[in-house]
C-alpha cells in the first residue's frame, strides 16, 4: 500500500505514528461495507444526511441523497453520505438561531476529520444552509449546496395557503376574534401540505435564491419544489458538479469574492427577502475574511428594485417562482445592479448563467427593474442613538404610513414580561404607541429568537389594529411583515441604548432619513447607564458557556468570535 496519494481515501488519514498502516486499517474496515479495492482508489464524494424526524422540511433528503449518489458514481467517484445536526424552526429550543454555529462547526470539523474531494451539503430549513456554508468555507473544502426546495401550497375554504406568511396571518385573526377555534383547527392542517421548505419569501427561500446568487449551487437550484422530479434531477446534476469540483480542486476561497456577496446582498434586496439573510451572509462572509459594510449595504439597495411579488411583501409563492423560470430570471432583470464576472462553483459566470437561458415568454411573478413591486431598498439600515452600530427594517413589508412615526414607548424587559402583559386590558397603549422589546438579542435570549414580530395587543387587535412601530435586538422570520425594527446594536444585554428606555419615553422613525433615536439627552443616557445595575453573574457550561463567551452582535453575523477566518 502506498500513502503518496493525497486524494480519495487517502485523505486525513487518522493518525496512528504508521501511516501505511493508517491507510491498511482503513481500507479494511470500509471493505466491510462491501466496497472492491477499485472503488476505494476513486475520488469521494462527501454528502451530508440532514434528514430527521424532527425536521419536516428536509422530510425528502433521502430521496435527494439516492439521486445525489446517482450523479457522483456516473461521473465516477464515490458517494459516502455522512449525518450531521439538523435543525429545523420550531423544534429547537430556547431558538434554532442559538444552534447555527453548532451546526456550522459540527459540518467543518467533520468535513475536515473524513476523506472527502468534496461535499455536496444538503440543507433546507433556514439555519441549515448558512450554518452548512459557514463550515463549508471554513474547511475550505470544494463544496456545493443543494436546497431541499420549497413545499407546495395547501388550500383553506378557497384561499391558497402556505407556510408560514399565512401561518401568522390566520393566527392574528384568531387573536383578534375573526374566526373561531374549529377554523383554526381546520386550517392548522392546510398549511404544511408537503415536505419541504417555507413555500413564502421566507428565511429558507431567500437563503436557497442568495446561495444561487452567490455562487454555491447550480443554476436555476433553488426553487424547484421539494416533491417535485425536478428537485430530482437537480440533485442529480448537482452530484455531477461536485466531482468536477472535486477532480479540479475547486474550493470556496479559490472563487468567492466580495463580488459574489454583492450579488447576493443585491439579490436579496430585490427578493425583498429575509432580514435575517443579512445577518447569514455577513456570517458567511466573516469566515472567508471577507466584511460586509451594512452601511454599503444600505447604499446599494437603495438603487435596486424589488422584482418578484411573493408573499409576505408580494402575493405569489415559491413553486409561482420557479414557473417563472427562478433565479436566472432574477438575474436578468437585474444585469444593471450585478458583477456580470462574478464566478460561481460551475466554474460559469453570471453572464454565462444568464445567457444560457430562454426569458422571452409570459409569466407574473418576476417584474421587470422599470415596474417593480416596491421602489428601491427592501430593506434599510438605519442608526441613531437607539442603535449606534445598525438596526434594519424590511420596509417593503412595513406600513407605509408608520415608516415616519414618532410614538410613546411601552417597553417589555423580556419575553416573560411580553408574554405577561401583552394581552391586559389595563396595558397603557394606542394605535400609536411605540412597542419596545429588550433582551432578545444574540446575548440576551439567548440566540436572537424570531420574537421581533411583537404580537398587536389584543385590545387594540380587536380594535381593528394591524399593525404598530416594534422594536427589538431580535430577528424576525422571514415569513412575518410589520412596521418592525429588528437587530437593534448593542443589543440590551451587552449594555446598548435599548437596555435603559423606559415606558413612556418617546422614539422617532424616519426610514427615509435611515434614522432611529430616542428622545433624550446624550447626558441622560450616559447617566441612566451608570445607574443600570449588572446583571448577576450566571454559572455556565457547555455549548452554553461557549454561546455567551463567544457571540458576536448581529452585525457581525452573531457568529462566534473564534470561528471568523483570521487575518
Ligand atoms: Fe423550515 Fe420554514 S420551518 S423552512
Amino acid at each position: 500500500m502506498t500513502t503518496k496519494k493525497k486524494s480519495g481515501m487517502y485523505k486525513n488519514l487518522t493518525n496512528y505514528g504508521d501511516s501505511e498502516f493508517s491507510i491498511f486499517l482503513r481500507k479494511a474496515f470500509i471493505k466491510g461495507m462491501g466496497y472492491s479495492e477499485e472503488m476505494l482508489n476513486k475520488p469521494i464524494i462527501g454528502i451530508t444526511n440532514t434528514y430527521s424526524d424532527y425536521n419536516p422540511c428536509h422530510g425528502n433528503v433521502p430521496d435527494l441523497i439516492k439521486s445525489v449518489k446517482a450523479g457522483i458514481l456516473s461521473s465516477g467517484a464515490i458517494p459516502l453520505e455522512f449525518p450531521t445536526i439538523s435543525i429545523h424552526e420550531s423544534f429547537a429550543y430556547p431558538t434554532s438561531m442559538y444552534l447555527r454555529n453548532l451546526m456550522s462547526i459540527d459540518t467543518e470539523e467533520m468535513m475536515k476529520a473524513q476523506p472527502m474531494d468534496a461535499c455536496v451539503l444538503i440543507g433546507g430549513c433556514d439555519k441549515t444552509v448558512p450554518a452548512q456554508l459557514m463550515g463549508a468555507f471554513s474547511a475550505n473544502i470544494p463544496a456545493i449546496q443543494l436546497v431541499t426546495g420549497p413545499m407546495l401550497t395547501g388550500s383553506h375554504r378557497g384561499e391558497r395557503v402556505g407556510a408560514c406568511t399565512d401561518c401568522r396571518g390566520y393566527w392574528a385573526k384568531f387573536r383578534a376574534e375573526e374566526i373561531d377555534l374549529a377554523e383554526i383547527n381546520e386550517v392548522n392542517n392546510q398549511l404544511v401540505p408537503t415536505v419541504g421548505t417555507c413555500g413564502v419569501m421566507g428565511t429558507a427561500s431567500t437563503m436557497a435564491l442568495i446561495t444561487e446568487a452567490l455562487g454555491m449551487m447550480i443554476s436555476n437550484g433553488a426553487s424547484a419544489p421539494a416533491v417535485s422530479a425536478e428537485r430530482r434531477r437537480i440533485a442529480e446534476e448537482t452530484g455531477k458538479v461536485a466531482v468536477e469540483i472535486a477532480n479540479k480542486s475547486f474550493n470556496p476561497k479559490s472563487f468567492l469574492t466580495l463580488k459574489n456577496f454583492k450579488n447576493a446582498l443585491t439579490v436579496l434586496s430585490a427578493i425583498g427577502g429575509s432580514t435575517n439573510g443579512i445577518v447569514h451572509l455577513t456570517a458567511m462572509a466573516g469566515r472567508l475574511g471577507i466584511d460586509i459594510d451594512l452601511n454599503e449595504f444600505d447604499k446599494m439597495t437603495k438603487d435596486t428594485p424589488m422584482i418578484v411579488d411573493l408573499k409576505p411583501s408580494g402575493s405569489g409563492y415559491m413553486e409561482d417562482l420557479f414557473k417563472s423560470g427562478g433565479l436566472p430570471r432574477i438575474l436578468n432583470e437585474l444585469k444593471d445592479y450585478l458583477y456580470l464576472d462574478a464566478i460561481t462553483v460551475t466554474g460559469e459566470t453570471i453572464q454565462e448563467i444568464i445567457d444560457k437561458n430562454n426569458y422571452n415568454w409570459k409569466q407574473e411573478v418576476v417584474r421587470n427593474a422599470e415596474d417593480p413591486i416596491f421602489d428601491k431598498g427592501s430593506i434599510a439600515v438605519l442608526k441613531g442613538n437607539l442603535a449606534p452600530g445598525s438596526a434594519i427594517i424590511k420596509q417593503s413589508a412595513a406600513s407605509k404610513e408608520l415608516l415616519a412615526h414618532e410614538g410613546v414607548v411601552e417597553v417589555f424587559e423580556n419575553l416573560e414580561d411580553l408574554a405577561n402583559r401583552i394581552d391586559s386590558d389595563d396595558l397603557n397603549v394606542t394605535k400609536d404607541s411605540i412597542l419596545l422589546l429588550k433582551n432578545i438579542g444574540p446575548i440576551g435570549a439567548p440566540g436572537m429568537p424570531e420574537a421581533g414580530l411583537i404580537p398587536i395587543p389584543k385590545k387594540l387587535a380587536k380594535q381593528g389594529v394591524k399593525d404598530m412601530v416594534r422594536i427589538s435586538d431580535g430577528r424576525m422570520s422571514g415569513t412575518a411583515a410589520g412596521t418592525i425594527i429588528l437587530h437593534v446594536c448593542p443589543e440590551a444585554a451587552a449594555g446598548g441604548t435599548l437596555g435603559i428606555v423606559k415606558s413612556g419615553d418617546i422614539i422617532k422613525l424616519d426610514v427615509k432619513k435611515r434614522s432611529l433615536e430616542l428622545k433624550l439627552s446624550d447626558e441622560e443616557i450616559a447617566s441612566r447607564k451608570k445607574s443600570k445595575k449588572s446583571n448577576k453573574e450566571i454559572k455556565r457550561r457547555g455549548y452554553d458557556k461557549i454561546f455567551h463567551e463567544s457571540v458576536l452582535q448581529a452585525d457581525k453575523g452573531a457568529d462566534f468570535d473564534f470561528l471568523r477566518s483570521i487575518k
